[in-house]
């Protein structure tokens, strides 16, 4: 547990560097298992999530160290394919290790993540998909034991939706089938091209991440690869949003504006100015905003579910009232009874919220309900006058390499105190 101190009114100045992208770095590490090989990857944030992802990848028997933003994964060593359910219960998105280790062992078991704060997290678009593949997998419980007797055969995988998890697991044990795979309505999000560009460089013959599109025809693995991980687009956008909140004029380096778009679409029709250049993004806000323009989150390339609560964060000062729909994940507004108690006015009717600007907010204690709901009240305690308190069970540091240090280095005054309890 840690509580968040933010004293409200300060406005952000400055310049600051984009952590490694967590959404990409996760699958990569979990790829990093598919062949007996030497993995070094760069640009890794320091997050509670990777940590976990390091633990499972020492429990299956790989070796790992970190030194600062780079982590190296011995995969040779590898003797085990199964992880322990109280690492699945520690990191939802461990489910992307179940492709991987059918990949390399043809065999897999672990229990199915939780659903979790954004509502249930079934994984039965996983499963088709491995399923199609030739995966044996018995469900009993919240218990999953696959196999692949036969081994795994290419095939056409039509996913119902453009799941981003179901995309990863299914690229990774199509690594490992015999002959050709095309995953059709393919999760387009920069981490599946991430994933792409480390899999080639590990010996995949894989194509078409970004399209809806993906054809593997094989994999003849290397011995050695290196990979740098690209920039945390939704980490980027905590932070435009928090200027867009308290006001100034911050510059975001090693950021790649073409995978925000939307979002810097919104603050620019909110009256941010917003300047993008290779590798750099300038945001500056003045006076009073522009209530958000319509949002209506979807997979990627539309807005992103993740910055949803980090938008709606910026707007709650501003003139007007902005919509806000969210189509990704079923309950994906908790944050909004938390945001109320600072005097934001939002009213929620099933997946839309209606976000009216207020005069002010008013600092006081509040609890993070997950990981970008955190954020957002974080970023709400700019703008708020007095002191907010955010309590964070852990919730905020899965996704944020040093959120506080960096608001600090703006001209924020925020204090991350951890309490034991
Ligand atoms: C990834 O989660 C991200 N996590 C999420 O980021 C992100 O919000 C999400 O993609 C959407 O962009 C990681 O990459 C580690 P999905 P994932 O499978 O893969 C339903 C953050 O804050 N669904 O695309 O779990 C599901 O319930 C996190 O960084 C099924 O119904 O997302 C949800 O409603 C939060 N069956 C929708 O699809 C399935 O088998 C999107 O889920 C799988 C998913």
């Amino acid at each position: 547990m840690c509580i968040w101190k933010i004293r409200g009114g300060e406005r952000l100045s400055g310049r600051v560097r984009v952590q490694g992208a967590k959404n990409a770095v996760l699958p990569i590490l979990a790829a990093s298992i598919l062949a007996p090989c030497e993995t070094e990857l760069t640009n890794c944030p320091a997050l509670s999530d990777v940590r976990t992802c390091v633990h499972i990848l020492r429990c299956l028997g790989c070796a790992v160290e970190r030194d600062g933003d780079t982590i190296r994964v011995d995969s040779r060593p590898m003797c085990r394919c199964e992880i322990p359910p109280e690492l699945m219960r520690e990191m939802r998105s461990s489910v992307v290790f179940l492709g991987a280790m059918l990949a390399r062992c043809g065999c897999a078991a672990l229990t199915k993540p939780g659903g979790c704060e954004l509502g249930p997290r079934p994984i039965d678009l996983h499963l088709e998909a491995l399923r199609a593949l030739g995966a044996e997998i018995e469900e009993s419980g919240c218990g999953l034991r696959c196999r692949s007797p036969r081994g795994l055969r290419g095939c056409v995988i039509r996913l119902r939706y453009p799941s981003v998890g179901a995309t990863e697991n299914a690229m990774l044990a199509a690594c490992a089938a015999e002959g050709e795979t095309r995953i059709e309505n393919a999760a387009r999000e920069p981490e599946i091209v991430d994933l792409q560009s480390y899999l080639r460089a590990l010996g995949a013959d894989v194509e078409g991440a970004g399209s809806g599109r993906i054809q593997i025809r094989g994999f003849c693995p290397v011995e050695r690869v290196g990979h740098r991980i690209l920039p945390d687009r939704i980490a980027a956008a905590t932070l435009l949003c928090g200027c867009a909140a308290a006001g100034g004029d911050i510059e975001l380096c090693g950021a790649e504006p073409g995978h925000l778009l939307p979002v810097t679409d919104a603050l620019r029709a909110m009256g941010c100015g917003v300047r993008e250049d290779c590798g750099r993004i300038r945001l500056r806000s003045e006076g009073r905003l522009h209530a958000a323009p319509p949002v209506v989150t979807a997979p990627y390339p539309g807005f992103p579910t993740d910055a949803q609560p980090l938008l709606m964060a910026a707007g709650l000062r501003a003139a007007g009232t902005g919509v806000f729909t969210e189509n990704v994940f079923s309950d994906r507004f908790r944050h909004a009874e938390e945001l109320r108690r600072l005097g934001a006015r939002i009213r929620t009717e099933g997946r839309t919220a209606y976000v009216t600007g207020v005069e002010k907010l008013v600092g006081c204690g509040v609890t993070a309900t997950d990981l970008r709901g955190g954020a957002a009240l974080i970023l709400a305690g700019l703008c708020a006058e007095g002191e907010t308190l955010v309590r964070d069970d852990g919730h905020v540091e899965r996704g944020y390499e040093d959120l506080d240090g960096q608001l600090r280095q703006l001209g924020a005054t925020v204090e991350k105190r951890s309490r034991m309890c």
